[in-house]
């Protein structure tokens, strides 16, 4: 299962991206607001340039010609660029539009400041942003019949809310595995991101159901790789070794 962070905030993108197992990154507009930030291009391009990797980024249109328009946009900023679509009725119509359009890479990554010191160089990026066309995240995803249709129509990630399901008195790990069985049913190439992560365990359910991705935020990315004992350990033994180290 691959790891994305879920996050607008740089700094906690520069920390987790340290650690070598980090994929992706998701935004939304309230991750932006809590990361201070209105500048979406900016940010996402800074995020694109640290991660390398699919960056998820929310149109926020309500009309499918707002969404579409706003996806071509988004598409030339980087090609790691992914457009975050909510799976409402407009928005269906939309992938299924975006699935047909190719991403204007005349326009690609035009005025981003990492231009040039990027791990992407532009003929790769364009050659990237040609295979791949503009990539859609179905977002607020509640329930496997909204993820079936979204991946129907073109989505290339599909993200179901577990927090907000289980908040609401639902089971969201449930609706994960009915869309693993699913899309393994019907060799449905989508990927599954297991999203509103709010502890360590929706992490090791959403790895033993076989999603294919959980994006988490910062606090709780923290949580899984400590273990109290983990650090009794580490201290025992540093103890231990300086009573027998070889003094030099
Ligand atoms: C995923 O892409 C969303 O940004 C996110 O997981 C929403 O989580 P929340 O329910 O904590 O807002």
């Amino acid at each position: 299962m691959k790891f994305f962070l879920d996050t607008a905030k740089i700094e906690e993108i520069r920390e987790i991206a340290r650690w070598g197992i980090l994929s992706g990154v998701t935004t939304n507009p309230t991750l932006m607001a809590r990361a201070g930030r209105g500048d979406y291009e900016a940010v996402a391009q800074e995020i694109c340039y640290i991660v390398q990797g699919p960056v998820s980024a929310e149109a926020v249109s309500l009309d499918a010609g707002g969404m579409v328009a706003e996806a071509e946009e988004f598409a030339t900023w980087s090609p790691h660029v992914v457009v975050k679509i909510p799976i409402i009725e407009e928005g269906l119509k939309a992938m299924s539009r975006l699935r047909k359009l190719e991403v204007d890479t005349e326009r690609l990554c035009h005025g981003c400041p990492w231009f040039g010191k990027c791990d992407t160089p532009i003929d790769r990026a364009r050659k990237l942003a040609k295979s791949w066309g503009i990539r859609i995240n179905a977002t607020l995803v509640f329930s496997a019949t909204q993820a079936l249709l979204a991946a129907t129509a073109g989505a290339s990630y599909v993200s179901p809310f577990v927090g907000r399901l289980d908040d609401a008195g639902n089971d969201g790990m449930q609706v994960v595995a009915d869309i693993v069985e699913i899309f393994q049913n019907y060799g449905i190439e989508a990927e599954i991101i297991t999203s509103s992560v709010r502890h360590v365990m929706h992490i090791v359910e959403a790895a033993r159901l076989g999603a294919d991705i959980a994006t988490v935020p910062y606090a709780v990315m923290k949580k899984a790789l400590t273990h109290p004992l983990t650090d009794v350990g580490v201290k025992s033994f540093l103890a231990d070794w300086a009573k027998v180290a070889p003094s030099s």
